[in-house]
C-alpha cells in the first residue's frame, strides 16, 4: 500500500477531461489547467451528496479516520481520493451551464477505465498483485468497481455466498454449468469461484489460484494428490480429463460416463473381462459394453490404488 498522489490525480482528472489518454498531446497536458480539489473535502461534497448511497462510504473499510492510509485519514483527500479534484464540479454553476465532472466508476458512462483503476491502484497496486497488470480482466477493460461495491457496507464480492453473482453477471456460460446436476456447492454458499480463481490475475492459464490445475484441485481434495504405489497415469496429469470443474450432468461431474469415458483412452480389444463362451466369446458376438457396463465396478480405485496387488485399480 502506498499513498495515492493528489498531484497524480489532479493529471488524472485533467487527462479524462480531455479525452481518452490516448488522443491526448503531450503539449495539450503541458497546456491544460490542473483541476483544483474543494475546500472543504468531503464536507463540500455531502453539500449536495447527502444521500443514503454517498454517505454509506462512511461504514465501510475506506470510511476509517483513525486508519492514516484510509481515504478519509488524516491528510487523506477523502471523497476526492477516489472522484479525483471536485473544486470545479463542487462550485456553483450558472444556470444552463454544465457541472464540470468528477471521475466517475463503473463500465456505463463513466471516465475512462484505464484512469478508474488508476485511483484504485494508486493505493492498491500492491494488493492486486503483479498478475492484474496485462491479465484477461485489465486487458478486457473490466473496472475495479465493476467488481468491487465500495460504497456499499459489504462488498458482495468478497463474501462467499454472494460472490458468484457478480461473476455471473458476466460469465454467463459458468452459470449454466454450475446449474448442471453435479457441480461444486456455489449455489449453496459453500464455497466460491476465488477458491480455484485468483480474481486479479495469475500467471496460470484461466487465472487458477495454484500453478497448475492439479495443484488447485489439491487445496481442498489433498487426498487425490497421493502418492500412490500404483497410479492412474491420467490422474496425476490433468483432473479435467475426466473431470468438468464447474459442473456437468454426469455424476461425480465426469465429462462423460463410464464405459464411455474410459473407453475414450482404453482400447475396448482384449480385455479379459469380455465373457467367454464355450467357442470363446459370449454368443461369438464380442460387446465392448457387456461387463464393462461400469469398468468402475471392477476397477474401483480409479484415482490410484495404494494395495500390493493394486496394479489394475481393483482394490
Ligand atoms: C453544488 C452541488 C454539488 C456538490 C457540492 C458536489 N456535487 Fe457531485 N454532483 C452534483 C450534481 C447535480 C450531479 C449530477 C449531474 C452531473 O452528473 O453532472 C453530481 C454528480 C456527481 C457524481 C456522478 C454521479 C453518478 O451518477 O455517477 C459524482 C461521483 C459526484 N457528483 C461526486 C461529487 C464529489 C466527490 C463531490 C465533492 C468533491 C461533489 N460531487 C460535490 C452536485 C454536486
Ligand atoms: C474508495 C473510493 C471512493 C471513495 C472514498 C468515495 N467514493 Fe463515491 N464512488 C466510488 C465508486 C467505486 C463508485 C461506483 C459505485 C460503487 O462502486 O459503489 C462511487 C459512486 C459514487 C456516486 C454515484 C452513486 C450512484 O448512485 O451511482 C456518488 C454520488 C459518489 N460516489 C459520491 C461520493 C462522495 C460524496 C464521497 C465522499 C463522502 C465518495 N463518493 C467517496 C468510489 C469512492
Ligand atoms: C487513499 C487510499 C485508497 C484508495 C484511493 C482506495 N482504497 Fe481501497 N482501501 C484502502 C484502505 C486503507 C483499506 C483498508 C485496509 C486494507 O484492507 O488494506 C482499503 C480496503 C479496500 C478493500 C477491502 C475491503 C474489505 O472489506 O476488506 C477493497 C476491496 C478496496 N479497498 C478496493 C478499492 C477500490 C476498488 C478502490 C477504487 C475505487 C479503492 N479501494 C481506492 C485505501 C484506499
Ligand atoms: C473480477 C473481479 C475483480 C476485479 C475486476 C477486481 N477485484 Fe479485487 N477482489 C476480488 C475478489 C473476489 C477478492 C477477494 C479475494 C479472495 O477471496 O481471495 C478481491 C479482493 C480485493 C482486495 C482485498 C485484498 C486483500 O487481500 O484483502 C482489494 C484491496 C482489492 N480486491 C482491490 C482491487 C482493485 C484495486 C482492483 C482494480 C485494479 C480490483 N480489486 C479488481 C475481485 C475483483
Ligand atoms: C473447482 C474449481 C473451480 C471453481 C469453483 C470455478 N472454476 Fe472456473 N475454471 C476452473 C478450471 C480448472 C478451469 C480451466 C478449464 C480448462 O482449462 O478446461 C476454469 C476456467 C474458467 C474460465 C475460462 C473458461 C474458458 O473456456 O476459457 C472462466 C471464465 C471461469 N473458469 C470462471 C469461473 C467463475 C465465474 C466461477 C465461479 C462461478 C468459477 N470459474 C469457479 C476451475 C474452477
Ligand atoms: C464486468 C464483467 C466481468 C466480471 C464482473 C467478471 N469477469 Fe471474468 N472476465 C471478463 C472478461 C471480459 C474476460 C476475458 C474474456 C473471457 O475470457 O471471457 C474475463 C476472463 C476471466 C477469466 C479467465 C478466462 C481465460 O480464458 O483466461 C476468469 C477465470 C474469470 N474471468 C473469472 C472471473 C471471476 C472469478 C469473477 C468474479 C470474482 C469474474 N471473472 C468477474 C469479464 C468479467
Ligand atoms: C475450495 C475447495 C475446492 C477446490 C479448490 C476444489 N474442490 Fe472439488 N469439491 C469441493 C467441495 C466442497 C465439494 C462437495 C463435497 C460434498 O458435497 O461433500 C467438492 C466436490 C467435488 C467432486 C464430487 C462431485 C460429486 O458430485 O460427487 C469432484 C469430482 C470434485 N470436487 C472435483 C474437483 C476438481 C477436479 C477440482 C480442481 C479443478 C476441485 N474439485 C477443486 C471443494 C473444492
Ligand atoms: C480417469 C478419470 C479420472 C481422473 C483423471 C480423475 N478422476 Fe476423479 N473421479 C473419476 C471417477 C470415475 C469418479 C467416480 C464418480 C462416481 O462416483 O460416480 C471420480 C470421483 C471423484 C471425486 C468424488 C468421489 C471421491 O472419490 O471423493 C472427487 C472429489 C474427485 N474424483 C476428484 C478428482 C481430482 C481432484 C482429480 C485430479 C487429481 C481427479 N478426480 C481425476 C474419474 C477420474
Ligand atoms: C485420458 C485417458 C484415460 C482415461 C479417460 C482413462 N484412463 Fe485408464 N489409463 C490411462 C493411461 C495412460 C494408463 C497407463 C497405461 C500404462 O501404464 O500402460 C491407464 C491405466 C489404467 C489401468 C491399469 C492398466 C495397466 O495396464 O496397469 C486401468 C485398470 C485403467 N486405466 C482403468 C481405467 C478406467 C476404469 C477408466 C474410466 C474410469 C480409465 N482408465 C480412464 C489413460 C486413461
Ligand atoms: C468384471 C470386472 C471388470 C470389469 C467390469 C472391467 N474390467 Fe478391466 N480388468 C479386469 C481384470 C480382472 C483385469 C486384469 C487382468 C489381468 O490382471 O491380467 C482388467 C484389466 C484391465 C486393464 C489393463 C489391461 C491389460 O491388458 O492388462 C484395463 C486398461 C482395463 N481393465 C480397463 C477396463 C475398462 C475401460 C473397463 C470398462 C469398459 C473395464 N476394464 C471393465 C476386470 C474388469
Amino acid at each position: 500500500m502506498h499513498l495515492q498522489s493528489p498531484a497524480r490525480a489532479a493529471l488524472l482528472l485533467t487527462l479524462c477531461l480531455l479525452g481518452p489518454p490516448d488522443s491526448v498531446s503531450q503539449s495539450e497536458i503541458a497546456a491544460a489547467e490542473p483541476v483544483p480539489y474543494s475546500n472543504k473535502g468531503a464536507d463540500s461534497c455531502i453539500a449536495c451528496h447527502d444521500d443514503p448511497v454517498s454517505l454509506a462510504v462512511f461504514r465501510t473499510p475506506h470510511g476509517v479516520p483513525g486508519d492514516p492510509h484510509s481515504p478519509f485519514g488524516q491528510e487523506q483527500l477523502q471523497c476526492e481520493a477516489c472522484h479525483g479534484p471536485g473544486g470545479a464540479h463542487a462550485a456553483r454553476v450558472r444556470r444552463g451551464q454544465e457541472r464540470p465532472p468528477v471521475i466517475r466508476f463503473g463500465s456505463e458512462g463513466g471516465t475512462d477505465v484505464g484512469i478508474q483503476n488508476a485511483m484504485c491502484l494508486g493505493c492498491h497496486n500492491a494488493d492486486v498483485g503483479f498478475g492484474w497488470h496485462g491479465g484477461p480482466h485489465d486487458s478486457n477493460e473490466i473496472a475495479c468497481s465493476d467488481c468491487h461495491a465500495v460504497h456499499a457496507p459489504q462488498d458482495a464480492v468478497l463474501q462467499t455466498s454472494t460472490q458468484p453473482e457478480v461473476c455471473f453477471e458476466c460469465h454467463a456460460l459458468e452459470r449454466n454449468e454450475t446449474l448442471k446436476a453435479f457441480a461444486h456447492p456455489l449455489f449453496e454458499g459453500k464455497m466460491d469461484c476465488s477458491g480455484c480463481h485468483s480474481p486479479h490475475g495469475e500467471t496460470t492459464a484461466t487465472q487458477l489460484a495454484q500453478q497448475t490445475l492439479n495443484d488447485t484441485c489439491y487445496d481442498c481434495h489433498a487426498e487425490k494428490r497421493g502418492p500412490y504405489l500404483w497410479e492412474h497415469a491420467p490422474v496425476a496429469e490433468d483432473c479435467g480429463l475426466c473431470h468438468a470443474p464447474h459442473g456437468s450432468n454426469h455424476p461425480g461431474m465426469l465429462v462423460s460416463r463410464a464405459p464411455l469415458l474410459c473407453q475414450s483412452c482404453h482400447a475396448q480389444a482384449g480385455h479379459p473381462s469380455i465373457a467367454q463362451g464355450t467357442d470363446g466369446l459370449a454368443d461369438g458376438v464380442p460387446s465392448q459394453f457387456l461387463l464393462g457396463q461400469s469398468c468402475l465396478n471392477c476397477h474401483e480405485q480409479v484415482h490410484g490404488s495404494n494395495h500390493p496387488s493394486g496394479s489394475k485399480l481393483m482394490r
